[in-house]
């Protein structure tokens, strides 16, 4: 198959190289466009742009397909192990027992928070946005971690990822806490990552929250499908503020900040609030899903559609399967669950969404488990955050690691005001 594109604009004609992927997926090369030709490209969301070459994750939206370093996500649903997956996805492998260990204990070590960075959390109002604080607070983070502002080698990193990937748990919880009134429970050394994180969110001082298993294992699979995903918009963002040299803490910050967006990590509390509304009575699944169709109102069906995935989004699939087996083991049953059932039904049925080849993502059932589990809806994109924390880091390693790397300063087309001149004040109308 050629590896040349050839551009044709009015007398220049440009042969451009085609770069191909370990998965077929093929791409043109445009960085010299500009020098040969003066064209610029223009892509409005980024929708036809590759921004790097990367090694971390692969999507096949055509087939429905996710891999974390060549292994398809399905495989880590019998025996969720976030920790693990964290270091596959930032070291390029699956930790042995030594690497695994240290990085528990390293994990275990840093959980804590400088008792300082706890009157922060009393500066916040009680209603706080929780992704407000998380950003700040990672970067306040930083500031007991200058050591960390430039990493200079793996190790440095490891430590550096360690810290974070610890004490998003602590932040997250004592944002919740704070928020309750609630006394701040300090992290117990002998439980393990996601167990430590329900401990620090629901335990009293006389009253340790131990959960059943399919508790621990719900939230370190949904921590894993939400651990990566190539270059979304948050996973962009992180790179866009790395590539400045900024410094670990500060890129992860901003792609909090990202990932809040309601098109984005958000959507997993519109989805709850999407079927909280229908649960009130305040209208049917039909009509809703009639609403979401319509233009007027600009109602989306929250937790369907993807930018990438046109056939189900796998981690849909997979969380769909996770929340059944978590309300049969735990022996409830939630209407909700019962209501996304059916608005997925009626929209896989309806032309709209077939033709649109909108399916259910990453968010549809997510928030339905995190309710279960007792994580209160605004805390929803945090956990969503506590679990893209890793693939955050190894994409900003990666791109401190690319010998290609640049700032990335994208360029634009003018169409604003051409040649005005000054006018003073006095002047002006
Ligand atoms: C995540 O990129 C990632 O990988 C993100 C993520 C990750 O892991 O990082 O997977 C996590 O962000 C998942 C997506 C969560 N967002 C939502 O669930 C919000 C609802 N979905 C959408 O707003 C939308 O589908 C997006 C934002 C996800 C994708 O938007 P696109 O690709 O820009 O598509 P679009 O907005 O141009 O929509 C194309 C058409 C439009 O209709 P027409 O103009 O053709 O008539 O589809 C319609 C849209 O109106 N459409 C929907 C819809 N999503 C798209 N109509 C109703 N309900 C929806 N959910």
């Amino acid at each position: 198959m050629s590896q040349t594109a050839r551009l044709t604009v009015g007398d220049t004609e440009v042969e451009l190289p085609v770069v191909q992927g370990s998965e077929g997926e093929r791409a043109v090369d445009i960085r010299h466009l500009r020098e040969r030709t003066g064209l610029v490209t223009l892509d409005p969301g980024f929708a036809n742009t590759g921004s790097c070459k990367s090694a971390i994750t692969f999507v096949d939206g055509e087939r429905g397909v996710l891999r974390y370093r060549g292994i398809p996500i399905e495989q880590f649903e019998q025996s969720p192990n976030f920790v693990e997956v964290a270091w596959l996805l930032i070291f390029g492998r699956l930790p042995n027992g030594e690497e695994y260990d240290r990085f528990s204990q390293e994990l275990t070590a840093n959980a804590n928070l400088d008792e300082r960075m706890k009157h922060h959390f009393e500066g916040f109002p009680r209603s706080a946005p929780p992704m407000a604080i998380l950003s700040a607070m990672i970067n306040t983070l930083s500031c007991f971690h200058p050591e960390f502002f430039e990493l200079e080698d793996s190790s440095q990193l490891e430590q550096a990822a360690a810290r974070l990937i610890s004490k998003v748990r602590t932040l997250a919880a004592y944002a919740y806490r704070n928020s309750r009134g609630l006394p701040y429970m300090y992290p117990n050394p002998r439980l393990p990552y996601v167990l430590n994180f329900l401990h620090m969110m629901f335990s009293l001082p006389y009253q340790p929250y131990e959960p059943p298993d399919v508790v621990r294992d719900a939230l370190n699979l949904l921590l894993i499908l939400h651990a990566d995903h190539e270059q979304n918009c948050s996973t962009s963002t992180v790179r866009m503020v790395g590539s400045a040299r900024a410094n670990l803490f500060a890129s992860c910050a901003a792609g909090v900040c990202a990932l809040w967006g309601p098109l984005h990590g958000g959507a997993n509390v519109e989805v709850l609030e999407m079927l909280e509304t229908i649960h009130r009575g305040h209208m049917t699944p039909e009509e809703y899903v009639a609403l979401a169709k319509g233009k007027e109102k600009k109602v989306r069906l929250m937790g369907f559609g993807h930018r990438v995935y046109k056939n189900f989004d796998p981690r849909a699939t997979i969380l769909r399967r996770a929340a059944e087996r978590l309300f049969t083991e735990l022996g409830v049953s939630d209407p909700l669950l019962d209501i996304a059932r059916r608005l997925e039904e009626i929209a896989l049925e309806d032309p709209y969404f077939v033709d649109r080849r909108l399916y259910p993502n990453v968010d549809f059932y997510s928030g339905i488990i995190l309710r279960r589990l007792g994580i209160p809806t605004n805390m929803f994109t945090v956990v969503f955050a506590i679990g893209r924390l890793p693939g955050w880091i190894a994409h900003w390693r990666e791109q401190s690691l690319d010998p290609d790397r640049r700032i990335a300063r994208p360029r634009q087309v003018y169409v604003g005001e051409t040649g005005l001149r000054y006018v003073p004040p006095e002047q002006r109308e």
